[in-house]
């Protein structure tokens, strides 16, 4: 059913009618769509528009159609531009003409943002549900790794050595923030646009503080022009979902890498594995995989809605209409990823001992030997020529640094003698591990005390996610 037509002499031709159709992607809208009408609705008896007894007949029958809209029962057909003349429709349909008056005082240019809206508010929280599951996924598997040995990374080659915890809990960090982003998100943006109308205000609703309230917003824009162009909070909501993204590529490449045979760090469940077609022997990360690779589809949808926002004029122009595919796609792509990864995370099983074997492989203890040195009164520059000095030599004679005689070490710095004697615990991965106490670093006691603060902080998040959810639930409820 279209919306307008009487100062057109024909309809629109079937291509543009294509075109400008959106119901196909739009109609995740429509229970949100419902709920916004019959706000208004109320508003609009409020305010005398309509009476109190059309006022009911109306809300009736949208109550109605929002259980045919949840069963199937009612869905758009081939004529509905977009999920609003649809539901229009199905009203006109239910309770005849009087259905349209519900459009007065309001325009599709305010309802489709604060529809919107309400769908990010839900949507946003089942992905922040998700991530608490994936973040309490590393906690428990680092939480079994807190005192088990690994070489820690720089560029790739390794570094320094670590506890294995400290490499897993890592990456509750950055989905934490993710979290935190979500409720910044929610406070920030969880203002009403509705009461803008087509972009001036409504002259017959006056009340928009009361619909706002209603719908479960906290408060409402403050420009009407603003309210109907400003889709700031998609694209925040888009970054939002590709820092995620990236965040997810992260743990899916070393994953991948980890699996692979030259590492052969991680064994990956069957469940969360697949085969190939042509070689039977074959199981690959493919979770793992599609984790880094759905990244590029997460950034693409910031970018292109970035895209088409810049220099858009004010205030609501056609092209807004793109903005729904993208979070539509983002949300959904991370309702698919999510779970997978998470499942891959939690029935991983490492392999301890192949990691710890490799822990002081690449001289990953020559910081030690300068760090020493330094504890020796000598200036950090020579003390960092002194131990690559012993890299050098080890590397010559194909041993590693524990190896190096005192004659050896004697002569590279005079203090350096002592190492051979008594200090050989200063050489060895647990060694350096237990010297690396302070809060962020990666001796066990502080990894241990770090995934007990990544515990406190989920839950908290778990608690502020569930009234999120219950507070939007029971505006969502009619
Ligand atoms: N379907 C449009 C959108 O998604 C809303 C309709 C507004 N259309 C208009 N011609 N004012 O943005």
């Amino acid at each position: 059913m279209a919306l307008w037509g009487g100062r057109f002499n024909s309809g629109p031709a079937q291509s543009v009618a294509k075109l400008s159709r959106s119901v196909d992607f739009d109609w995740r809208l429509a229970p949100y769509d419902v709920r916004v009408n019959l706000a208004h609705v109320s508003a609009l008896v409020a305010n005398g528009v309509i009476t109190p007894g059309n006022g009911e007949v109306i809300r009736a029958g949208l109550k109605a159609l929002a259980s045919e809209i949840q069963s199937g029962a009612f869905t758009f057909n081939d004529t509905d531009e977009d999920v609003h003349s649809a539901i229009e429709r199905g009203l006109v349909s239910k309770i005849g003409a009087v259905g349209g008056s519900m459009r007065a005082g309001r325009s599709r240019n305010d309802l489709v943002v604060t529809d919107l809206k309400l769908y990010l508010n839900d949507h946003i929280l089942e992905v922040a549900q998700l991530i608490s599951d994936l973040i309490e996924a590393f906690a428990l598997q680092a939480k079994q790794y807190t005192k088990a040995i690994a070489p820690g990374f720089t560029h790739l080659q390794h570094a320094q050595p670590i506890v294995f915890g400290h490499e897993l809990a890592k990456h509750c960090q950055g989905l934490l923030r993710d979290l935190d982003r979500i409720s910044d998100w929610i406070s920030r943006n969880n203002v009403s646009p509705f009461g803008a109308g087509a972009m001036s205000g409504s002259a017959l609703v006056p009340t928009p503080e009361l619909t706002a309230q209603e719908l479960g917003f906290s408060g409402l824009l403050e420009n009407s022009i603003d309210a109907v162009s400003d889709r700031d909070f998609a694209a925040e909501a888009l970054f939002i979902f590709a820092m995620i993204g990236i965040h997810l590529s992260r743990i899916g490449e070393e994953f991948t890498l980890w699996n692979s045979t030259e590492f052969g760090w991680v064994t990956i469940a069957d469940e969360f594995s697949t085969g190939s077609s042509i070689m039977p022997q074959k199981k690959n990360p493919d979770i793992a995989e599609l984790a880094r690779g759905k990244a590029g589809r997460l950034v693409g949808n910031l970018t292109g809605l970035l895209t088409t926002l810049k220099g858009l004029p004010f205030a609501y122009n056609r092209d807004l209409q793109e903005d729904k595919e993208p979070l539509f796609d983002s949300v959904e792509t991370l309702l698919v990823i999510l779970p997978a990864l998470t499942g891959m995370v939690s029935t991983a099983t490492f392999h301890p001992v192949k990691i710890a074997a490799m822990a002081t492989q690449g001289f990953t203890l020559a910081t030690e030997i300068a760090d020493y040195l330094v504890g020796q009164a000598v200036p950090f520059s020579k003390a960092h020529e002194a131990a690559g000095a012993c890299v050098r030599e080890a590397e010559k004679l194909g041993i590693e640094l524990h190896e190096l005689n005192s004659k050896f070490l004697a002569g590279i710095h005079p203090k350096l003698s002592q190492i051979s004697e008594g200090l050989g615990s200063l050489l060895t991965a647990q060694g350096a591990i237990d010297s690396r106490k302070s809060s962020i670093g990666t001796s066990s006691i502080s990894v241990e005390k770090q995934i007990a603060m990544v515990n406190e902080a989920t839950a908290t998040a778990r608690d502020w996610i569930s009234n999120a959810q219950e507070r939007f639930s029971g505006m969502m409820s009619l």
